[in-house]
């Protein structure tokens, strides 16, 4: 109780309690994992992470804003609250999991600093529909890491309880931001109403039971009170106070406490000077005023705690006239010593239980809320596992083998990508060439290190190679991943069974769909689309992989690499419109397996809003 730092203090009932949390979490995070690898195997074990610890998150996040209020209605809810800031900075930790995974994920190993691109791959901050929803996800996570760094008794000491407390008010803020995350990010993208109204339900949870407790509350402030002739304010007959209990009555919007222990009564500021925790609602233990929230401990007649520490309260006269307790609305200086007043007869002793952590026994009053309250938070966790997992649209196979590398022979083209043309069997043991679209490793094109390799040979018109890669895949569509490192690219002899590229012709044509960049599209990520992966897809399409264009509907699905109307890359030019719903229009060639869309990026494209016709889906919500 004073400003230095000293760790934290443990007890029996601290360990328990976080021992059981402990439990909670694994089991949240393993059932959620397994059920999310069975129903979806295909989905990447990375936004399996993400979306567990996510979901964790929120789930602990309600349970920390509904305790103060349920234990403000109910005291048995008390030994609860006691170790609420052991939660909350678990609920950090857990947190941190989802949104450093998150950021590294979506926004990192590409061209620009991942906290950069968090702020500028999707500028639609003009529209809620495509509003980055990252960015509110990341101010909340600010905001509960300012908290956990604070939730240490120095820093409440060293800032003062009061704005200490202001300063913890924002977690308010830090939910408002985190539910329209979620609603703006993935409720949108899975388009579910059942984790909207999941979502809402918590919601609505939390604010009803602020409002039930804080009408409590305001009821009491509200009470009128009477006053003597010298202005001193009736409390109620000492019959009305359990043993070693308070009554409290508000004046002028303070309160007051007014304890009785044996045949003595004193009276104090309600407010404890720890987190300004309510001690008429505490008792006396060992002769102190105990508070219910964290047991900080004061001598009821003295107004200050025992020694060695130093925490004051203002202390107030009492009187007792008749069986009636008037209290002086005029404060003491804190710290003030005034006699107790005693009660002439013997009143009714009555013991009301009371909990606090280190006094180690729950009362038994209380027990029964609790064996009711923790096994039903892990029944509602499981239940929330599986509608959360049945909740998620179906993900599509795809498949990228990070620990598999490949050898590939055929021959290296840069223009008009980057691509390995290979000689495969088709299913009747026909010779056929096939187009492989090639990409770096991490969110990099391959038009640097092909260039540099074709650039050896100036003079040979077509070059053959065998290169080194990890095959990338979706639906049939295949692409490459060129490893990064020395001799990835040899050259082999001329193969005169690779026929040289035809170019067919050119058709106009108007489609609707949305822009991708293949390489998470046809596997590196799972889901590599929509709102979600949008930032992403910027980060890669920026850093020279080739924009592809993708449109489906019931009867078929078709890529399109895009290019610009002069043969140049287009990337830069179409970032404003990737993964959302568009229209296009341009030229369709075919090369091989694949087609070239050629656009003017200005004015080939068109913004759809969502939801699109649904003849073209755009392959956001096909699953
Ligand atoms: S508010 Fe923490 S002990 Fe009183």
């Amino acid at each position: 109780m004073s400003v230095k730092y000293i760790p934290i203090i443990w007890n029996p009932f601290k360990t328990k309690y976080d021992v059981i949390f402990a439990l909670f979490v694994v089991l949240y995070l393993t059932g959620f994992i397994s059920i999310s690898m069975y129903l979806y195997p295909q989905l990447i074990i990375d936004t399996i992470i993400i979306r567990s610890f996510g979901t964790l998150a929120i789930l602990i996040l309600h349970i920390i804003l509904a305790i103060g209020p349920l234990s403000r209605i109910n005291k048995s809810f008390l030994p609860i609250l006691y170790n609420r800031r052991h939660l909350g900075v678990s609920m950090f930790l857990i947190v941190s999991v989802h949104a450093v995974y998150s950021i590294i994920f979506f926004h990192g190993y590409g061209v620009n600093n991942p906290l950069y691109n968090l702020f500028t791959a999707n500028t639609h901050y003009e529209s809620l529909t495509f509003f980055p929803f990252q960015i509110l996800g990341f101010f909340a996570y600010l905001i509960l890491m300012v908290m956990a760094f604070t939730s240490h008794d120095f820093w409440l000491n060293f800032l003062s309880p009061k704005v200490w407390k202001a300063m913890h008010m924002i977690v308010y803020i830090a939910y408002g931001l985190v539910i329209m995350h979620v609603v703006l990010g993935i409720i949108q993208y899975e388009n579910s109403p059942i984790l909207f109204s999941l979502l809402f339900l918590g919601l609505v949870t939390i604010l009803s039971l602020h409002i039930i407790s804080g009408y409590k509350e305001y009821k009491f402030d509200k009470k009128k009170s009477i006053t003597d002739h010298m202005g001193w304010v009736y409390v109620c007959t000492p019959n009305e106070i359990d043993e070693n209990c308070a009554k409290m009555v508000t004046i002028d919007g303070e309160r007051i406490a007014v304890f009785k222990y044996g045949n003595k009564l004193s009276a104090v500021h309600n407010v404890c000077k720890h987190q300004n925790g309510p001690l008429g609602e505490g008792k006396i233990v060992d002769g102190c005023i105990t508070c219910p929230w964290h047991g900080y401990q004061y001598l009821p007649d003295k107004g200050r705690a025992p020694e060695p520490f130093t925490e004051l309260l203002a202390t107030y006269e009492l009187k007792l006239i008749g069986d009636k307790i008037y209290v002086n609305p005029k404060a003491f200086p804190e710290g003030t010593a005034i006699e107790p007043t005693t009660i002439p007869s013997e009143e009714t002793k009555l013991d009301t239980d009371f909990f606090i952590g280190w006094l180690g026994k729950i009362p038994n009053s209380y027990q029964s809320t609790l064996r009711f309250f923790v096994p039903s938070l892990f029944i509602i966790s499981i239940l929330l596992i599986v509608i959360i997992s049945n909740s998620t649209n179906k993900i599509r196979f795809s498949s990228y083998d990070y620990y598999k590398t490949l050898s590939f022979e055929g021959e290296l083209l840069l223009k008009p990508f980057p691509m390995l043309r290979v000689l495969e069997m088709d299913k009747n043991r026909n010779p056929k060439v096939v187009l492989y679209p090639l990409v770096n490793e991490g969110k990099f094109g391959a038009d640097q290190s092909v260039q540099a390799f074709l650039s050896q040979y100036p003079n040979e018109k077509r070059v053959f190679v065998q290169i080194q890669a990890k095959i990338i895949e979706r639906d049939g569509q295949v692409a490459m991943e060129l490893m990064n490192k020395k001799n990835n690219i040899k050259k082999i002899k001329f193969n005169a069974s690779i026929t040289p590229l035809v170019f067919g012709k050119p058709k106009d044509t108007i489609m609707k769909g949305q822009i991708i960049d293949p390489k998470c599209y046809l596997g590196v990520m799972n889901p590599g689309e929509g709102k979600p992966h949008r930032s992403c897809a910027i980060n890669c399409i920026k850093g020279g992989i080739m924009p592809a264009f993708i449109t489906e509907n019931s009867q078929a699905k078709n890529y399109y690499i895009l290019i610009g109307n002069d043969g140049k890359k287009v990337n830069n030019a179409i970032l404003f419109a990737v993964a959302e719903p568009i229209e296009i229009k341009g030229k369709v060639q075919k090369i091989d397996n694949w087609n070239l869309l050629y656009i003017d990026a200005k004015a080939s494209i068109k913004r759809l809003s969502y939801p699109i016709d649904s003849n073209y889906n755009c392959g956001l919500f096909q699953h």
